[in-house]
């Protein structure tokens, strides 16, 4: 049949799919023209090259998309761009099937967003959720149909560079997060144009690397995988994510990119996932390297039995899948799952009626940095800030003082204030520095500056003039850190303190001004060791990688213009000696006992306490709040009713402000052990200056459930603990019992 004939054929489906709104009818038809090698070519995906997130494979784009052997492409973006792409696909192709086009979309896509640790010390579900949906309305307007995030990895190590992407520690609230994402970027509704897939990623387990090392080795029971590493991507299929991506990582010997048990008996079968699967990048022909594939036919093998339905930038599915199925070592069926699945989410983006729906110049060039966008990450980048440390209340600065030395590599920084992975956020003077936010509330002779040093280069040329500044000074605000590179992927350390001299430049500063106020203005994408620090100066106020509008942000919560809320969603450790150190450990047989924690022979260590620095859920506010005591509906609770926890909380200080209320529980005795404490719900609530509210919690047996020993999703009757505080650092007091 002549191309001509074949887009009239195809022209039809694009008009039947205006009406019909029978997806898997459309997607069947197509397929009855596919050929086996064009079912392949919707596995494939290669990258563009707008940017680069791996190593570079070399493909042949337009050959391979012209022959029908790519689904989708990665790194490719701009209305011109993908319409070049999409119109080779479309008006070339045989069959004319459009192109998905997939980026890292990760916290903003030009309006840059705090880095996603960041975001989750916002506690502000509503917040993220905004995020996400203002990334996917500049990412959309750039011809993207597909973000890789939300990564939901919980993650309990520091050492990890990747880290800075999650949402922390906890299981609840990854999960929550996890979900806000997907609403974000999914919204109501994808066949809009400014709707894009969302992919959980990295399915699973990958924040539980080894040593903190990327891409090392993880092994863990069943138990901890299902109670702490797959809920969070339980919650994105619950919240209707599209897209998963497998991950690097081993789990227990069998790569995650070719483990049939995560891949096809946990989230096909138990949770009746019907999206598609993608591989990381070229993570299929990394299980050859495991030592788990022969060669790149015996990856791809694996890769498709195994459940992932798109090969990211591998070549091993367009290489070899067509031979493994005529050898029958790969089931047809399992080719034809995959792109229908691919196809399935090309109708639902609206591509089959419109492959350009997603190209429109006037969006492109209006939509990128809108003013309410900005707004919007101004704000968020000040709520995702956490104060760690205030002492003799250096914090707010009253903005009519003489003056104040601003100190430190990070001070006049444009360039690491977008954190790791920015996509297409402005590196080179679109982002507002501390200094330029500073600037917006001092004269000009109010302020001195001086770099002082590097991040990393050991050079203390500078510390003169630092110190020379600091002194003529009536306060000090150092803004240091680590650089953007730091973190994120590939980027682990071994050592959590702040890199390089900013350390030493901390002291001489503090011994040339003894009595002086010195804030510490922290950018950096991991907990760190701040053990020195604390001993230093003042006052802490960690802003991660804040994004476009951080200098802004934080001058707001320097001058007071905002009340800092964030709390944190990782526990600071005293040392990487403590690591892994979270606040939901288990008890052991020998706890330290509260009463004598010198006693001999009990789980510490002779060097340091076991508490951390700071703990999961700490973050100060200019005001206070009061807790009363917390008032339970029963304390008895059965199977099939609900208990409520109240506490009522009062502003008692001199800032309105907002305070994030937490729900924990402990489960005293179980079929496994149980940790001593878990956070199971908060709430974030805004209190002006002597206002009280009530907090309510109802728990419920959902509230309570776990996997046991049998890894059956149960409560089981007894006694738990509960307790509403303001971070994970209090003793329980009340007690309701499970019958
Ligand atoms: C990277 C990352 C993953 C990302 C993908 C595409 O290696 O692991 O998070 O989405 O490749 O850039």
């Amino acid at each position: 049949m002549s191309k001509y004939a074949w887009c009239l054929v195809v022209t039809m489906f694009y008009g039947i799919s205006a009406v019909a709104q029978n997806y898997e009818a459309k997607v069947d038809s197509i397929m009855s023209l596919m050929t086996l090698q064009e079912k392949i070519g919707q596995t494939v995906m290669y990258g563009g090259s707008w940017d680069q997130t791996g190593p570079i494979v070399g493909v042949d784009n337009g050959k391979y998309i012209i022959e029908g052997n790519m689904g989708a492409m990665l790194n490719a973006m701009s209305v011109k761009g993908t319409r070049d792409l999409q119109k080779l696909a479309v008006e070339e192709s045989r069959l004319g099937i459009p192109l998905l086009f997939g980026y890292d979309v990760i916290h903003g896509h030009r309006t840059i967003f705090p880095i996603n640790l960041g975001l989750s010390a916002s506690w502000d579900l509503k917040m993220i959720e905004e995020s996400s949906r203002i990334a996917a309305e500049e990412a959309s307007a750039e011809g993207l149909h597909w973000t890789f995030a939300p990564m939901v990895d919980v993650s309990r190590e520091p050492r990890w560079g990747r880290i800075s992407e999650g949402a922390g520690e906890d299981v609840y609230l990854s999960s929550e997060i996890a979900k806000a994402y997907v609403r974000g970027f999914q919204g109501d509704d994808l066949s809009l144009p400014n709707t894009i897939l969302a992919c959980a990623k990295h399915y699973v387990a990958y924040g539980a690397a080894q040593a903190g090392r990327d891409y090392h080795t993880v092994n863990m029971g069943e138990g901890e995988l299902r109670n702490v590493y797959l809920p969070p991507f339980k919650a994105t299929v619950d919240a209707g994510v599209e897209t998963f991506m497998s991950a690097f990582n081993e789990l227990n010997g069998v790569p995650t990119s070719g483990n049939k048990f995560t891949l096809r008996d946990i989230l096909r079968d138990e949770w009746n996932f019907k999206g598609f699967v993608v591989s990381d990048y070229t993570s299929i022909n990394e299980m050859i390297p495991h030592g788990f594939a022969k060669d790149s036919t015996d990856a791809a093998r694996i890769g498709m039995n195994s459940g992932v339905d798109m090969d990211m930038m591998g070549h091993v599915y367009r290489k070899h899948l067509k031979t493994l199925v005529e050898e029958g070592k790969v089931s047809e069926d399992y080719i034809n799952d995959a792109c229908r699945r691919i196809l399935l989410a090309k109708f639902k983006l609206g591509l089959f009626d419109n492959p350009y729906r997603y190209i429109d110049e006037e969006r492109e060039n209006t939509t990128k940095y809108k003013p309410e966008f900005l707004a919007k990450a101004r704000e968020i980048a000040a709520a995702s800030s956490v104060l760690l440390q205030n002492n003799n209340n250096a914090l707010p600065i009253d903005k009519n003082i003489k003056s104040i030395a601003f100190i430190g590599p990070l001070v006049k920084d444009e360039y690491d204030i977008l954190g790791n992975w920015a996509a297409k956020g402005d590196r080179n003077g679109k982002a507002v520095s501390v200094f330029e936010g500073a600037s917006e509330y001092l004269k000009p002779n109010q302020i001195l500056y001086a770099k002082g040093c590097d991040i990393l280069k050991e050079d203390e040329s500078g510390f003169n003039e630092a110190i020379s500044i600091s002194k003529q000074a009536d306060e000090i605000v150092l803004v240091m850190g680590e650089g953007h590179h730091m973190s994120g992927e590939a980027a682990s350390r071994t050592n959590l303190k702040i890199p390089g001299i900013q350390p030493r430049l901390i002291q001489k500063i503090r011994e040339a001004n003894p009595n002086k106020k010195i804030t510490l203005v922290l950018m950096n994408g991991r907990p760190l060791n701040l053990s020195e620090e604390i001993k230093t100066v003042d006052a802490i106020l960690e802003v991660w990688f804040p994004g476009t509008m951080g200098g802004a942000a934080t001058a707001d919560l320097l001058f007071g213009t905002v009340n800092p809320s964030g709390k944190l969603t990782v526990t600071f450790p005293r040392n990487v000696g403590q690591v892994p150190i979270y606040y939901n450990m288990k008890n052991t047989g020998r706890p330290i006992p509260e009463n004598n924690p010198n006693e001999d022979y009990k789980s510490n260590y002779i060097d340091v306490p076991n508490t951390p620095l700071f703990v999961f859920g700490h973050g100060l506010s200019y005001t206070k709040f009061a807790y009363a005591d917390l008032k339970l509906s029963t304390h008895q609770m059965t199977f099939s009713n609900t208990i409520t926890a109240s506490v009522e909380i009062t502003n008692t200080g001199n800032y309105d402000g907002y305070e994030i209320v937490q729900l924990y529980i402990r489960d005293k005795v179980g079929s496994v052990t149980r940790p001593v404490k878990e956070l199971k719900g908060f709430e974030k609530i805004f209190l002006k200056k002597g206002e009280s509210k009530v907090v309510t919690f109802t728990i419920s047996v959902d509230t309570l459930k776990f996997y046991n020993s049998e890894m059956k999703y149960t409560v089981e009757p007894g006694e738990f603990e509960i307790a509403i505080a303001p971070s994970s650092d209090f003793k329980f007091k009340h007690i309701f019992t499970l019958n």
